[in-house]
Order: structure tokens, then sequence, then C-alpha cells
């Protein structure tokens, strides 16, 4: 993916503040190749990012304002409690690319103290996304604001109007987590290249902990983590012509200790069989589908996979009880 494009279209709006759309969404045919291999590999796995349609965005977002998610009232507390420390030491006048922006709230936070010239909000999920980023244009309308609908865990480059002389990538919510963490090397090593040598990286990394806190957070009262992960059942149905019986999984989410890790599953609890398409699977009671992980890091462990990126921890900020922290890394 290259966010590239040479006549990006700009969302007709009533506000003054027009955002600039840059399309690179995924094809149905990402997501059908994806499913089909997934579930036909030992142990069944699809990857995490298929779990942000529009209704798992809402979800997802509905998940950050449980009291058992600590990690998104945290990160926010975190960013206000230091907003003016944060932004005196990103510096001024830069380029804000945020990574898998959601619903560009957490940035608010620091736009209070920070004024960067261009923010530039990337999401896989295209109607939230513009959503988001209009909403953040009429809200601040000195800012220019593009949106740009992509995977971004693939090739990273900026659109070529945007001013690259110093760009800071925000990357919240401790979705770094959510790589392996090969991956996640690789991911940092892309977002290193996107910022270049002195540029910057903003990013949320969710903390080791007691494994009952743990717990709780990824298996709410309420049930919306479990609607989160079913609904990629559903998402499968809806866009694939599926015909599986959602009733017929459940969701489970526990602390993989060895792997410093939580996982989250659909698992069956029957015998059972579904169509994708013309493929048949077959899965018998207890099989699993591994839907997430979400690597919980000590400083230090993820300090190491910050030089194996190529960057440099300058400063980190926590919560008082360590559960989360705020690390703004740069590129040497
Ligand atoms: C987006 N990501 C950091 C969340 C996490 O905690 O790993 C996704 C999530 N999964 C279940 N609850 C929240």
């Amino acid at each position: 993916m290259n966010f590239s494009p040479a006549d990006p279209d700009s969302i007709a709006t009533e506000s003054n503040n027009a955002v600039e759309f840059h399309d690179y969404s995924v094809t149905d045919s990402d997501f059908l190749g994806e499913v089909l291999s997934g579930l036909s590999r030992t142990p069944k796995a699809i990857s995490p990012k298929y779990l942000y349609d529009q209704q798992g965005s809402v979800l997802f977002d509905k998940i950050c304002e449980l009291p058992e998610y600590y990690p998104a009232r945290t990160e926010t507390g975190i960013f206000r409690d230091n907003v003016d420390d944060i932004a005196h030491h990103i510096g001024e006048e830069c380029i804000l690319v945020e990574l898998g922006s959601g619903s560009s709230e957490k940035i608010r936070v620091l736009l209070e103290s920070f004024r960067p010239n261009q923010y530039l909000g990337v999401d896989i999920s295209k109607e939230f996304l513009l959503e988001a980023t209009q909403s953040l244009a009429d809200d601040y309308p000195w800012l220019e604001v593009h949106a740009v609908c992509a995977d971004f865990s693939s090739e990273l480059t900026l659109p070529p109007h945007c001013n690259t002389d110093s760009v800071v990538a925000f990357y919240p919510g401790s979705s770094i987590g959510n790589f392996h963490t090969d991956e996640a090397i690789a991911f940092m090593r892309q977002i290193h290249g996107l910022v270049g040598i002195g540029g910057q990286l903003l990013i949320g990394v969710d903390l080791k902990k007691d494994e009952q806190v743990l717990h709780g957070a990824y298996n709410d009262k309420a049930g919306v983590t479990a609607a989160f992960n079913l609904n990629l059942l559903h998402r499968i149905n809806r866009e694939l012509g599926a015909d599986i019986d959602v009733e017929k999984f459940q969701h489970e989410a526990f602390y993989n200790e060895s792997k410093g890790r939580v996982e989250m599953h659909l698992v069956s609890i029957t015998n059972q069989a579904f169509m994708i398409g013309q493929k048949k699977f077959s899965l018998a009671t207890g099989d699993s589908i591994h839907t997430e992980s979400s690597y919980k890091y000590s400083l230090q462990e993820f300090a190491k996979i910050a030089g194996q990126s190529g960057f440099q921890v300058r400063k980190v900020w926590t919560d008082q009880n360590d559960y989360f922290s705020a690390q703004l890394l740069v590129a040497i």
C-alpha cells in the first residue's frame, strides 16, 4: 500500500475545513482469501484486523468505555496528565500521522496543547474514518486533515504534498500488542521508514500486570467483548455469504503467561459444519478459531523491540499503577 494518490478526493460537506480522502481499502477477495486459508490451517486463526468492520469498530468503541477495560481510560489519563510535557518533547511544526485512527478521540486530548500543521488519520474502516476525521476537521478549523483508508500493516508512505520535515507517527491504544513480536518489529521498521531519521513515534504500550486485571478486561460482564469477537462470524456471513450459526460459538479470552499475551478465541460449543462459498468447514466441540493476541510488555521488553526496529526510547510516561505506558521514540 502506498499513500500517494495523484488526486485525493475532497469530501464535500457544509464545513469550511474539508477532509482530503485517499482510498486504499482492502478488497473482499483479500478478506475471503484470508478467512479460507485461516480456517484451513491448524490451529485455525483469522487476523484481528478483520474484527474492525463498521459494527466491530462501534463495538470496540464501547469496549473502551467499559469499567473493566483499563487500557483506554488509563492511556487517556496519561495523555491528559502529561499533555504539556508530551507537546514539549515532540516539538512544533510537524505532520502527525495517526495509525488506526478509529474515532480520533485520543488525538483531541493532545491537540489542546500541541498544534501539528497537518493531521493524517489512517484506518481500515472507511465510514468510521470519514465520520471521525470530518468531525475533527470541524472542531479544529486550523488543522489540515487527511483521511487515508488503508490496511497500514503493509507499506507506509506519505502523500506527495505532505510536508515531510518533521513527521510524528501516533499509534495509541496498544494496538502494537496485537502484532506477534516479529511482526511488531517489522511494522515499527515501516514506521521508521515513514518518519525518517530524527522522526518520532508516540506509541501506547500496555504493560504486564496482575492476571485477574487482564482477565476482567477481556471478559467484561456486559458481554461487549464477546459481541466484538462474535461479530467476526456475523461479518463472514454478511460479506462472504456464509451460513455460520453464530449461536454455536462462544467467546473465550485468557492470559497465556508463557507467551505474555491475552488470547481471544471463538470456540465451537458443538459439532458443526458450515459453508463459506463452495467450501465446507467442519468443527468439533471445543475446536477454536484464534482471533486475536494482545501482548503485554515490561518496559525493558518494549525498549528492546524499539531498538530492534531502529528507534530509541526518549521518554516514557505511565499511570500510578504502572498499568499502561505512553512512549516517545525517536528514529535513529
Ligand atoms: C485494539 N487492541 C489494542 C485491543 C486490545 O486490547 O488488544 C483490542 C481488544 N480486543 C478485545 N478487547 C479489546
